[in-house]
């Protein structure tokens, strides 16, 4: 009997140490809705996304990601999943009803320890009169046309310290392990894996993390239309001082078109378009070759990462110390980061 378990990535937490600033970016940049407020955590959503929030800002002394959810295909498979974890080290618990949500168990993956919710009951997004749109039904809302217009969460990437022992316990969860780079054979440095067949192929990957930390992560990644809307988001990004660290261009991986920024709080976030949906059940793991110019990063093999683009939050000590410095020696990032560690060299 086939089985899928999880529905989609749902809401992705990010904690940043300049909250205010983050949520007004969020908004006002980078095209997000604020569906609510409540204690130290501001709830965003997707003007095309119909579940209570897709991103959940929240007050922390540096820049990381606290909860990722997912919502499960069917109202049993919370149950389902809590019974699988029951009585391992990953299993956290239950908590009743939240912030939009229903009845939510909790789990850590058992290397990376990143935190992860699922749940089935969650409120769907009502839009007042003047929002609502007048043609299209199957829309929430009317398009915002605010910022870059960010339309809906789209994966999220996290280092761990055990890729494969990690990739096999995601997989324990119905998720496809859609493709790697190695460095060298056997010696994995990013993998993606989907949860359906419903969404592009990833929306988790996994990169090394050799800092000895757990429950980092690298970036966040929303969607939109078109290719064409990752350049006008260059445009936005750079007309609202926001520095550019990677892209625009395409990964060989899942062929989108990537742009990485940072937001205030100095956390990394990801918008993209395009790409192909990998439909296949049965699909093997295709392992591309970072020595052959990595295609899977970069398509046309003729652009590497800039430096920084590895770090990943928290920050390990050593490192914190020399991006802060590095930050406020660096003009051009001055004005956007202040004197913060975290901001990008
Ligand atoms: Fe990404």
């Amino acid at each position: 009997m086939s089985e899928i378990l999880l529905s989609q990535l749902a809401h992705v937490e990010l904690i940043s140490p300049k909250p205010d600033k983050t949520v007004e970016w969020m908004k006002e940049v980078f095209g997000l809705e604020e569906t609510t407020r409540e204690g130290q955590s501001v709830y965003l959503r997707g003007w095309a996304e119909w579940l209570h929030s897709s991103l959940i800002v929240t007050e922390g002394p540096e820049p990381g990601v606290g909860r990722i959810g997912w919502r499960t295909y069917g109202p049993e498979d919370p149950e389902i999943v809590a019974k699988r974890l029951a009585g391992t080290e990953e299993a956290v618990g239950w908590v009743d009803a939240w912030t939009g949500h229903g009845a939510t168990y909790r789990y850590r993956a058992p290397h990376g320890r990143h935190l992860h919710e699922v749940f089935w009951d969650v409120e769907r997004y009502q839009a007042p009169p003047e929002k609502r749109d007048p043609v299209l039904e199957n829309r929430p809302q009317r398009f915002s046309g605010r910022g870059i217009g960010a339309r809906y969460l789209d994966h999220v990437t996290m280092p761990t310290r055990n890729m494969r022992g990690d990739i096999d316990f995601y997989r324990r969860l119905g998720a496809r392990h859609t493709a790697q780079t190695e460095v060298e054979p056997g010696f994995e440095v990013f993998s993606t894996l989907t949860c359906n067949g419903i969404r592009s192929t990833h929306d988790l990957a996994l990169v090394p993390d050799f800092s000895g930390m757990t429950g980092r992560a690298h970036h966040v990644a929303f969607r939109v239309d078109q290719r064409q809307d990752v350049e006008r988001a260059a445009e936005i990004f750079l007309a609202n001082d926001t520095p550019i660290e990677f892209g625009p261009g395409i990964h060989g991986i899942d062929e989108i078109t990537y742009l990485y920024v940072r937001e205030p709080g100095g956390f990394r976030m990801e918008i993209n378009a395009g790409g192909w949906v990998n439909t296949m059940p049965d699909w093997e793991t295709t392992t591309y070759q970072a020595a052959d110019g990595n295609p899977g990063q970069n398509l046309w093999r003729n652009v590497d990462a800039p430096d920084g683009f590895h770090d990943a939050w928290p920050l390990p000590a050593g490192q914190a110390a020399d991006r802060q410095h590095a930050a406020v020696t660096d003009e051009r990032m001055r004005g956007f980061f202040g004197d913060q560690a975290g901001g990008p060299r």
